[in-house]
């Protein structure tokens, strides 16, 4: 409602995982070349870490766009509640492969022909995982004896577990010990710096059509990243609720004093500065999308582990 206002042609900040939004970041720029580099140059084991809301299901998208344009065959799993008995079912699925039996041994050895035509012909498969922290230990038990498919050179199979913090925190445990030692390359994501907002907010801007003045004062730009910690997730909740309360305001320039009533709306101002004791996390799912939302304050406690720099001083 709030688009012609503004100037803008499209919503600039959807929290879809939408890779035509992606704005690089040193550290984005830095994971996406390592998953390029890695998948390229056929490392088997990649994995993506980051906190919540940090990019990771964008960049994946961005990812995709770009092996799809080199006709990589992709598998992507994002059910990662699936049991082991269902990880052959789905890869094969993804990657089209016709297999009658529902036999372990017959579905593996199935994925392993098709594997070595494609290497043959001098192409790449993939297999990425996202939400990777809710994996069960057998499907990561699973996944590892994929990786055994190789020739004596080459790994057949090039798999990305994409995942929050806890998926690093499951590969530390000794049952996991193998396929830690498989993972040849690490990436991450992180929250934005104070620049990388500002940046961040005008590049979003920028990509839904906005040409005119700044829409965002320094100061609400200031005041978004320290409510947000800057998580881009919400960064867009923020920024996404400005812009509605500043339209119904009939002011073309965001204050920081609207994002202050948004983020006391959403009780981002009430979060603990200090995380909860044994900081003990709860379940993952809290974390996943739309549920996310309604949690942000519990979310953003898990950054506030120690004590921002200004929140308090500025009340
Ligand atoms: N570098 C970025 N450029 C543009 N938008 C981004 C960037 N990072 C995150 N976002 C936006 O923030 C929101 C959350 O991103 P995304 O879903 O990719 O995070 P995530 O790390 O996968 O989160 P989760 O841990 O909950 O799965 C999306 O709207 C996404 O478009
Ligand atoms: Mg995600």
């Amino acid at each position: 409602m709030y688009k012609s206002f503004f100037g803008l042609k499209e919503n600039p900040f959807n929290v879809n995982p939408d890779p035509r939004f992606l704005y690089l970041t040193q550290e984005i720029e830095e994971a996406l070349a390592g998953l390029m580099y890695g998948i390229q140059t056929r490392k088997g084991f990649i994995t993506l870490t980051g906190e919540v809301g940090t990019g990771k299901t964008t960049l994946i998208n961005r990812l995709l766009d770009w092996l799809h344009q080199r006709r990589v065959r992709t598998a992507f799993l994002f059910n990662s509640r699936m049991n082991s008995n269902h990880l052959l079912d789905f890869i094969l699925a993804e990657f089209e492969i016709p297999c009658e039996s529902r036999s372990k041994s017959q579905q593996l050895m199935k994925l392993q022909e098709w594997l070595l035509e494609r290497y043959r012909a001098g192409e790449t498969a993939v297999v990425i995982v996202d939400e990777a922290q809710n994996l069960s230990y057998p499907v990561l038990e699973e996944i590892r004896l994929l990786t055994n498919l190789e020739t004596s050179t080459d790994k057949l199979l090039q798999v990305v577990l994409s995942g929050q913090p806890e998926l690093e925190e499951k590969l530390k445990l000794p049952q996991l010990r193998q396929l830690r030692q498989r993972i040849m390359l690490r990436c991450k994501t992180a929250p934005l710096t104070t620049p990388q907002t500002f940046d961040y907010i005008n590049e979003r801007l920028r990509i839904a059509g906005a040409t005119g003045d700044p829409i965002f004062s320094k100061e609400a730009v200031e005041t978004i990243h320290l409510y947000s910690m800057g998580i881009p997730r919400v960064v867009n909740l923020l920024c996404e609720h400005a812009l509605v309360n500043s339209f119904v305001e009939q002011k073309r320039v965001v204050s920081g004093k609207v994002i202050e009533e948004v983020a006391r709306e959403f009780q981002l101002d009430e979060v603990e500065p200090v995380a909860p004791a044994g900081s003990t996390r709860p379940d993952a799912d809290v974390y996943n999308s739309e549920s996310f939302l309604q949690n942000l304050g519990e979310a953003l406690s898990r950054f506030r582990a120690v004590p921002p720099p200004t929140t308090r001083e500025r009340k």
